[in-house]
């Protein structure tokens, strides 16, 4: 396991709810890809195709969608929120429901509809023990979509993304998961949650590169978003360039893929799912819930520090955020910064987010670090 990361040794790297570093998989991937195209172009393409399907099948094998058919590949999770948003047909007088403790794209852009008349509720599930009740509490016939992170980026809540899924079902309303903070880390079922759509991009716990993301969108609902791109490579028979004025959208989530892939990142995507895979998304989940119990053990103890996360096993997954009273919290993180932490300072605290790997070791530093930090003091 420890060969599969080349991580500077002087690093402390628990920012995968951010932006990750790469296996070594994944780095010799594009190497290699930058070398044939250097070589030989694209001589190769019906390669690059066949390992484009790969990783639309590994991708649904991750998120156990029933088919790669329903998984296209997008830009980032911005892009797929904004699909499904501009392709529902909303009327006036509709309502979406979120959570108050979003990331800004899954607030920005159902707030840009408000101008259509349509409503926007926001759920406070900040100061409840059940924040999923506090989301069902406001849905009603008018609600057509409930839009959630399953991990909140800051706290670290991870959601009961089945019951919101029945609640869902039950007030006909459509199910949009951004799953960023979760698909990676923790297990995750599109089919046992019944999500209607499922955004994440790869460059977090998904260990990809930035600007490429994951797009599920379930068979039944696929005609439920009118389409907003479009292009070549979206129609049904994309080999047929002179059939064009009679073209059809795909039958698949390739509809929602407008033009030419991001054919690098697609092969260092598909390097970095094959380690998930490959260490079982099972044993992933353990050592990441055991990592975060290593550091919830260690910060507890801690004098003056308060955990803002979740300490539940199930309410949280791999986001571990604190502060530490009567410190400047940027100070504390510039420290740590210069110390070759890799972390950030997010909900008014700082972020540990570590993956599969990170080493008890490395945790016991960091409450070491904390605890010595004090004001003004630069060790
Ligand atoms: C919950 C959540 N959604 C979305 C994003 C990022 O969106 P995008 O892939 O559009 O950059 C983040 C990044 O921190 C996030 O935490």
């Amino acid at each position: 396991m420890k060969n599969a990361f080349n991580l500077d040794p002087e690093l402390i790297y628990v920012n995968h709810a951010a932006v990750a570093p790469w296996p070594v998989r994944t780095a010799e991937a594009v190497r290699q890809f930058a070398n044939e195209n250097a070589q030989v172009g694209s001589r190769h393409y019906l390669q690059w195709l066949e390992t484009e399907q790969h990783l639309k099948r590994s991708l649904a094998s991750l998120i156990n969608a029933k088919s790669a058919d329903e998984i296209a590949l997008l830009k980032n999770t911005s892009e797929g929120l904004s699909i499904i948003a501009k392709g529902i047909n909303f009327k006036a007088g509709d309502n979406i429901v979120i959570s108050n403790q979003e990331f800004p794209s899954n607030f920005i852009v159902w707030d840009a509809l408000r101008s259509q008349g349509i409503e926007l509720r926001i759920a406070n599930i900040s100061d409840t023990d059940d924040p999923e009740q506090a989301i069902i509490d406001l849905m009603d016939d008018r609600t057509i979509l409930l839009s959630i992170s399953a991990v909140q980026y800051a706290s670290g809540l991870r959601m009961d993304l089945v019951k919101l899924g029945a609640a869902c079902k039950a007030n006909n309303a459509l199910y949009c998961v951004d799953a960023i903070q979760q698909i990676g880390a923790i297990e995750f079922d599109t089919q046992a949650i019944d999500a209607d759509f499922v955004v994440a991009d790869g460059h977090k716990w998904m260990l990809g590169p930035e600007g490429l993301a994951m797009f599920y969108c379930k068979k039944a609902s696929m005609e439920k978003l009118q389409l907003q791109q479009f292009g070549w490579h979206m129609v049904e028979d994309l080999s047929d360039f002179s059939a064009m004025t009679n073209w059809q959208a795909a039958s698949s989530a390739r509809r929602f893929e407008c033009g030419t892939q991001n054919m690098l990142s697609v092969h260092a995507l598909n390097a970095s799912i094959s380690l998930l895979l490959e260490q079982g998304m099972n044993n992933i989940e353990k050592s990441i819930l055991n990592n975060v119990q290593t550091l919830i053990n260690l910060f507890q103890a801690l004098p003056s520090v308060s955990i803002l996360s979740p300490i539940t096993t199930d309410r949280h997954a791999g986001i571990f955020t604190f502060n530490k009273n009567g410190v400047d919290n940027q100070k504390l993180y510039e420290y740590l910064v210069s110390k070759g932490v890799v972390c950030a300072p997010r909900g008014g605290g700082i972020r540990f987010s570590p993956h599969f790997y990170n080493e008890a070791a490395q945790f016991q530093q960091l409450a070491s670090w904390v605890e010595g930090f004090h004001q003004g003091t630069s060790d």
